[in-house]
């Protein structure tokens, strides 16, 4: 009997575990000491019996100690952050970003590829020809004193632990657990520097996070690590039935985020990048509520500084941004079968068409075509005729192009009564100041 294997029927008990034993099987997975079917089956063990508070605390610790922590205080300024947790058409950081930098506080981030149905910012900013996603770690602190805005790609040597046990988790089925999602997310932000963040907690259909109380008891835990590292941490949950905005897809998205960077586009990614504004503002150095941010943010957005400073931070990252200058993919549209208001339109659905199309991959390393994706003409409550065009599905690949238009073929649903409109932010936890 060895160590590794007394900590994994400890937690298959339902034990906890303590520091000591958590530290020793995070350092045990960077050093190999700890081979992957333990890993996998102390993960399982995890999923199984739940972590605890405490738990979930020490292994984000553990997390954080695995590798380098970038220290950002010489921008002498907080660095403020915004995750999501993962949605469809989830486009927010590409306007968030020079947004809150055109209101004159500093937005630094370490962002991650896209996976499964859902999109990541990095592989958005890829698909503006010459954006560098990869910066030396003194270029980004420059950067982030000189314009208040840099994202790059998350950093190999921060939080080495995550990369191994994500990867691990995403082929063991021992990705649902609040605790391990939790310290995943916090220690990675705890590591690269961020002084306060707002997290957008993604909520329905085509979200990780099927109902709210499950993203609440998610939403406790970081805010409970980011309290631990004094990082404030406000978590804002957001509905995720529907895609966000009308496109998705990575430079069909950065098209969209370019309108709503100009005042204009889709109201619900502005409502949703104006909320986050407004708390993100709140936690900076610029001594504004969150109502004032809020004011702060959309002026930005309606008088052209927030697409400005889009452009500045394109052009000082080697992004060679053009609007509209992109080759577009042959297209399958799908119609509506009958007359009447259209009651759903399926994210998770949407996301898998896009992903199948080449916007997202199946494993980490797959390539992403920047052209593919969905781009919706019609949204819950719109009316319709038989025959109307709903959405149309890009691609490059004719066989991806019909496998994707049959999933998009069942993403709408049409009835006869108009829907109510639910809400798009749905709760919310403060950061302690
Ligand atoms: N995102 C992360 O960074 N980690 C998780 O465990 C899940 C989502």
């Amino acid at each position: 009997m060895d160590f590794v294997n007394d900590v994994i029927a400890w937690k298959r008990d339902g034990h906890e575990l303590d520091a000591g034993r958590l530290r020793a099987f995070v350092d045990g997975v960077v050093d190999g000491s700890v081979p992957s079917y333990q890993a996998s089956a102390l993960l399982m063990a995890m999923v199984l019996q739940g972590l605890s508070d405490g738990e979930t605390l020490e292994l984000a610790r553990a997390l954080v100690e695995s590798g380098k922590m970038l220290d950002l205080s010489v921008v002498r300024r907080p660095v403020l952050d915004k995750h999501s947790s993962g949605g469809v058409g989830d486009k927010v950081t590409l306007v968030l970003a020079p947004l809150v930098a055109a209101c004159g506080a500093v937005f630094g981030k370490m962002s991650g590829r896209g996976l499964g149905h859902t999109g990541g910012t990095v592989d958005k900013l890829e698909s503006i020809p010459g954006f560098r996603v990869q910066l030396p770690q003194g270029e980004f602190v420059r950067q982030l004193e000189r314009i208040g805005v840099a994202v790059v790609s998350q950093s190999e040597r921060i939080v080495p632990a995550d990369r191994i046990l994500y990867a691990l988790r995403d082929v063991t089925a021992t990705i649902e657990c609040d605790g391990l999602i939790a310290a995943s997310i916090m220690a990675k932000k705890v590591a690269s520097g961020t002084s306060a963040l707002v997290l957008d907690v993604k909520v329905g259909r085509g979200a990780f996070m099927g109902d709210l109380g499950h993203a609440r008891n998610l939403g406790r835990l970081c805010r409970l690590i980011g309290d631990a590292y004094d990082r404030p941490t406000t978590c804002i949950f957001t509905s995720m039935e529907a895609p966000l905005g009308r496109t998705v897809g990575n430079r069909l998205e950065v098209e969209e985020a370019w309108q709503v960077l100009g005042g204009e586009g889709p109201d619900d990614v502005r409502e949703v990048t104006l909320t986050l504004a407004g708390a993100l503002l709140a936690l900076s150095d610029l001594g504004v509520d969150e109502p004032e941010g809020r004011r702060l943010a959309a002026a930005a957005l309606d008088d052209g500084r927030a697409a400005e400073h889009f452009e500045r931070w394109c052009f000082v990252q080697g992004g060679r941004w053009k609007p509209g200058e992109f080759h577009r993919l042959a297209a399958h549209e799908a119609r509506a079968a009958r007359a009447g208001y259209v009651t759903r339109v399926d994210a998770l659905a949407v996301g898998q068409a896009a992903q199948i199309a080449g916007a997202g991959r199946r494993r980490i390393d797959d390539t992403v075509d920047p052209a593919a994706g969905v781009v919706l003409q019609r949204a819950v409550g719109d009316q319709v005729e038989a025959g109307d065009p709903l959405a149309a599905v890009f691609s490059r690949d004719p066989a991806r192009r019909a496998q994707a238009s049959a999933v998009l073929d069942r993403v709408f649903s049409v009835g006869d009564k108009r829907p109510q409109p639910g809400p798009l932010v749905l709760g919310r936890i403060e950061a302690e100041e």
